[in-house]
């Protein structure tokens, strides 16, 4: 069962850290983020967020000439955050070699950026976010839950 979806406009840089931050801050070990949208649109900022608001400190850039990075809270406690960019993944079985599932069984929340068409392949559980930006440079960002486990925590989270 999926909740509905919803869409939040995000005028200016801060205000899609701060949308990342509270998503960040519901976050869960297991937990698999996939977010689609073309460059530039705000996918690394959206990620910056999140791992703000599960407590990481350490810089956050699109990890372009490494496929994922492994981010622990400034705490050294759970869930730790994997930031893959799958822009440049050769196919299939380069994503299976990431052990993603692994690190969604274990200790880490997943955000995989490009990620959408994935999902199938790690989880039956995962958030869509999709990011669009207008002309007016106002980014456009609709969630899209897959699974039980989000729509309060969306609620919750993002009210
Ligand atoms: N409302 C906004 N939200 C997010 N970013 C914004 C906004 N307005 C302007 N920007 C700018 O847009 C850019 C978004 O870059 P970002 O690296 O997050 O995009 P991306 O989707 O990760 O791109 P790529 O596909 O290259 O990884 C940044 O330079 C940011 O400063
Ligand atoms: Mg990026």
């Amino acid at each position: 069962m999926s909740a509905a979806l919803r869409t939040v406009e995000l005028p200016a840089e801060d205000d899609t850290l701060e949308f990342g931050r509270r998503l960040g801050a519901v976050l869960r070990a297991g937990d698999l983020i996939l977010l689609d949208g073309p460059l530039g649109a705000g996918k690394t900022v959206v990620t910056r967020g999140i791992a703000r608001g599960m407590g990481i400190s350490a810089p956050i850039t699109s990890p372009t000439f490494v496929i994922a990075r492994v981010h622990h809270p400034d705490s050294g406690g759970v869930p730790a955050l994997v930031h893959v960019d799958a822009y440049r993944l050769g196919g299939l079985e380069e994503i299976d070699d990431l052990d993603l599932d692994t690190d969604l069984d274990t200790e880490a929340a997943v955000v995989v950026e490009w990620g959408e068409g994935l999902a199938e392949r790690l989880a039956e559980d995962y958030l869509l976010i999709r990011l669009r930006r207008r002309e007016d440079d106002v980014r456009e960002l609709t969630l899209e839950p897959h699974g039980s486990g989000w729509g309060e925590r969306i609620e919750r989270g993002l009210a």
